[in-house]
Formats: C-alpha cells, structure tokens, sequence
C-alpha cells in the first residue's frame, strides 16, 4: 500500500506518516524541509521515500506527486495535509500570502486530488484523506484566507465522498480543533488571553494520526478531533455562536 503524505515533515502529516508506517505502509513524504523528511524516512524504514517539495504551486506539486508513483507505484491512499495559517485581522492580512494560502491549502489538495482519481477509479479502489479544520464548521474570527480554504476544501471533499459512492475509492475528511503543533502553538499565541482559548480541549498527533488510519480502513466519512467538537456537527447554530462571540477581535 503506496500513502502519499503532503507536509510530512512536521505536526499532524508527521504523525500520520508514523502511523501508517505502524500499518506497514510505502510512505512518499512530501515538504519543503528535506532534512526533517530523511530522518523521518530513514526511522520508518526502506519503504519510504522523502521528496522536497514547496507544494504552494498545484503544477508543481503535481510533478512531485508524480516522482513518488515512479518511485513506489500507484499511491493508494493520498494525505491532503500540508497547509499553513494566517491569524491577522481582516483589513491587516497581506493578500499575496493569503492567496498563497488559498492555493497550498485548497487548489493544489483538489489538483491532487484530480490527478489520483482516474487510476483509483480504474482500480476500484483507494482513499483521499483531506485534512480540513474545525474551521471549516465553525470559523474562527481573525483568519480570513484560513476559514475560507478549510470551508472549500471540506465542502469539497464531503461532496466527493458523496460522488465516488459504489466506486470503491473513499474520502475521508478530517476535522482538526485545536492540536499540539507547531501551527497550533502559533495560533495560541495570538488567542491566549480569550476565552475560546482556556475553553477549548486540545489533542494529540498520536490520537488523531491513530483516528485517521482507523477511519481510512474502516471506510469512515469523517474524523472530528477531539472528539467533543462533535457536537458543532448536531448544533451548527449554537457552535458558530460561541466562536463568534469568544473570539477576539484581533485589532489592538
Ligand atoms: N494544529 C492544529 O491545531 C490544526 C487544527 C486544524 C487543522 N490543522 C491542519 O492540519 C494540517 C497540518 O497542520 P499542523 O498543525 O501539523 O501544522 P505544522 O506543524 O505547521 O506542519 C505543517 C506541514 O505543512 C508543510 N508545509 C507548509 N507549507 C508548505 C509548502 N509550501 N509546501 C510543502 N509543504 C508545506 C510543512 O512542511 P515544510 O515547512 O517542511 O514545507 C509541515 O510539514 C494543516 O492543513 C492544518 O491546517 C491543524
């Protein structure tokens, strides 16, 4: 089994990989920090292959995706995972960096996406993992490109899921609160002295890298982490409220 990990050098795309290696997957590790891929590749064993790759272009990141199936073969099961965040006010947030964001965190995922599908349609099989955000259903204040790239890519992926029904090839989607990584200890820093932030339950890499190969093997829809941001699923109204109201402004 080929998994494909963008952003694998860091966080939640780390953790994954290991969790797939503990599955006895073929790994192809995707980033732009080479070094931490190789010795993570070279811990998981000869079965993984690091490829540096700035993955903000979808062409490019492309290419890259098609180097690691000449490599390991067709990849099984791709991880849509690497993605960045601003945490900026509106009207302070640098637009080039934003649409960077939209494009690392939406268009190269979808073009990914695009270029794994006819092969896991003609081989009946396969599973696209897109790594989206508790952002996606209930946003937060203060990261205006972020919200809009986990909505569309979520809303994406619930609705390939959907699509691909009796074909054989699954979508997962991923539904991240607040977890230990360096992306999530830059957010508490901007958040800490709000509410949200001394209310919010945090996760782990290692849970939620666990939660997701047990919702690629089992098929599942979608993971939600921790798992009390379930409920935002059963009250939408009631859960966006309170993101709303607890989050600060971000304007001083
Ligand atoms: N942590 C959280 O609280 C949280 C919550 C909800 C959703 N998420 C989502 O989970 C995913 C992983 O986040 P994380 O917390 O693990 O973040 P992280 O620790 O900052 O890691 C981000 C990963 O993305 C890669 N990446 C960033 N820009 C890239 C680029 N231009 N090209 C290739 N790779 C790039 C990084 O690798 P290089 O820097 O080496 O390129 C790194 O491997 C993201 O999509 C994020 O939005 C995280």
């Amino acid at each position: 089994m080929h998994v494909c990990v963008t952003g694998a050098s860091a966080g939640i795309g780390e953790g994954l990989a290991r969790a797939f290696a503990a599955r006895g997957a073929s790994l192809s590790l995707l980033a732009r920090r080479k070094e931490r891929l190789e010795v993570l590749a070279a811990e998981l064993g000869d079965a993984t292959l690091a490829l540096e790759a700035d993955l903000v272009d979808p062409k490019r990141a492309e290419a890259s995706v098609v180097a690691a199936e000449a490599a390991l073969g067709p990849i099984d099961v791709l991880v849509n995972n690497a993605g960045v965040q601003i945490v900026a006010a509106a009207e302070r947030t640098d637009p080039d960096a934003g649409e960077a964001l939209l494009s690392l965190n939406v268009a190269t995922p979808l073009r990914l996406i695009r270029h794994v599908l006819p092969g896991m349609l003609a081989r009946k099989g396969g599973t696209i993992v897109n790594v989206a955000s508790m952002a996606a259903l209930s946003p937060v204040p203060g990261m205006l490109y972020y919200n809009a790239s986990k909505g569309g890519l979520a809303n994406a992926s619930e609705a390939l899921r959907g699509e691909l029904a009796g074909t054989g090839v699954n979508v997962v989607t991923v539904y991240p609160g607040p977890v230990h990584t360096d992306m999530g200890a830059r957010a508490i820093v901007r958040y800490e002295q709000t509410l949200a932030a001394r209310l919010a339950p945090w996760g782990t890499v290692d849970e939620l890298s666990k939660l997701v190969v047990a919702a690629v093997e089992r098929g599942r829809a979608r993971v939600i982490y921790p798992r009390s941001y379930a409920a935002s699923l059963h009250f939408p109204n009631l859960s966006r409220w309170l993101s709303l109201k607890l989050a600060p402004a971000l304007r001083d």
